[in-house]
C-alpha cells in the first residue's frame, strides 16, 4: 500500500539523510525502481511529471500499475507515489482522487502571495485524504517537461511562512538546475540553504539532482535538504545502456531474438537499478526502511 512522504522525509531530516524522489516514465522505470528499494531496504518515492502522466495515459493508469506492483513484487518498504510540479489545483486533485499517497503544487511560477494562497487551499484537500504536500518558493532554473524556471533563490522570510501552513516538505531556489548542469555552472548556494534551514527548520527538496557533485550532495544533506529529486541521471543511464545494446548489434541477433521487447529494454532497465544504487549510497536512505 501506498504511504504518503510526511514520515519518511521527517525521519531523513531529523537523521540527516535524504529519500531518493525517482521520476519514472513506464513499466521499466517503476519496476526497475521499487525492486532496488526492496531490496536495499530503502523507503522511496516515484515521481511523476505531468508530462509523463500524460504519456502514460493518466494518473489512474500511473495508480492502477504502482499498486499492481507494490501487491505482485511483495514490495514491503515505504513507497510514496507523488505528483512531481504540479502545475495546478485541478490537476493535485485529480491525482490525490486516483490514489497519489503525495504531490507537489509548483506555484514558483505565481506571484508569491497568490502561491502560497494556492498551497492552502489545496492542502486543506489534501489533509482530508492523509496526502502529503509539497510546496515551491524562489525557482529551479532550467526546464523539465514543460516546467521553466529563472533559478531565482528562495526567500527565507517566505520559507519560515509558508513553512507554517502543514507542507511536509520545502523545495528552493539554491542555484539548482534541471537537466544536464550547464559549463558555467558554479555550485549549489550553500548560504541560501542555510539561511533557508534556519528560517523553515524542516524537509527542503533539492530539484535537479542529477550531476550534482558527490561532494555537493553530501554538504546540502548535512544542511536540511531531506529529499532529493532526480529525473535526468536515470534517463542518461538508460539511454547509455539501450545504444551499447543497439550498437553491438544485439538487436539484430534474429536467432536469439534480440529484437524482443523484453530483451531490447533489458539492460536500461538493469541500468537504472544501478544508479538508483548509487545514489541512494549517497544520499545515506539505504536500510532505512
Ligand atoms: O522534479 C524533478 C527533478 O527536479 C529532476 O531534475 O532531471 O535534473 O534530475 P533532474
Ligand atoms: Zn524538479
Amino acid at each position: 500500500r501506498l504511504v504518503n512522504a510526511t514520515a519518511m522525509v521527517k525521519a531523513a531530516h531529523e537523521n540527516k539523510y535524504a529519500i531518493g524522489h525517482f521520476n519514472i516514465n513506464n513499466l521499466e522505470w517503476t519496476k526497475a525502481i521499487l525492486e532496488a528499494a526492496q531490496v536495499s531496504n530503502t523507503p522511496v518515492i516515484l515521481g511523476t511529471s505531468e508530462g509523463a502522466i500524460k504519456y502514460m495515459g493518466g494518473p489512474i493508469t500511473v495508480v492502477g500499475m504502482v499498486n499492481g506492483l507494490l501487491e505482485e513484487l511483495n514490495i514491503s518498504v515505504p513507497v510514496a507515489l507523488h505528483l512531481d510540479h504540479g502545475q495546478s489545483i485541478e490537476m493535485a486533485k485529480k491525482c490525490i482522487l486516483a490514489g497519489y499517497s503525495s504531490i507537489m503544487f509548483d506555484g514558483s511560477h505565481l506571484p508569491y502571495e497568490e502561491n502560497l494562497a494556492k498551497t492552502k487551499e489545496i492542502l486543506i484537500f489534501a489533509n482530508e485524504h492523509e496526502v502529503s504536500v509539497e510546496a515551491e518558493i524562489g525557482s529551479i532554473g532550467g526546464e523539465e517537461d514543460g516546467v521553466v524556471g529563472n533559478g531565482e533563490l528562495g526567500d527565507p522570510i517566505q520559507a519560515a511562512e509558508i513553512s507554517k501552513t502543514g507542507i511536509a516538505m520545502l523545495a528552493a531556489g539554491i542555484g539548482n538546475i534541471h537537466g544536464k548542469y550547464p559549463e558555467w555552472w558554479t555550485g549549489l548556494s550553500f548560504d541560501t540553504l542555510k539561511d533557508l534551514q534556519a528560517a523553515c527548520n524542516m524537509p527542503m527538496v533539492l530539484h535537479g539532482g542529477s550531476g550534482i557533485p558527490q561532494d555537493q550532495v553530501i554538504k546540502a544533506i548535512s544542511l536540511g535538504i531531506s529529499k532529493i529529486n532526480v529525473n535526468t541521471e536515470l534517463q542518461l543511464a538508460f539511454r547509455d545502456a539501450t545504444r551499447k545494446y543497439i550498437e553491438a548489434g544485439k538487436d539484430l541477433d534474429d536467432a536469439s531474438k534480440g529484437f524482443d521487447p523484453r530483451k531490447l529494454l533489458n539492460p536500461g532497465y538493469q541500468a537504472l537499478k544501478e544508479t538508483f544504487n548509487e545514489l541512494t549510497g549517497w544520499f545515506g536512505c539505504q536500510g532505512k526502511a
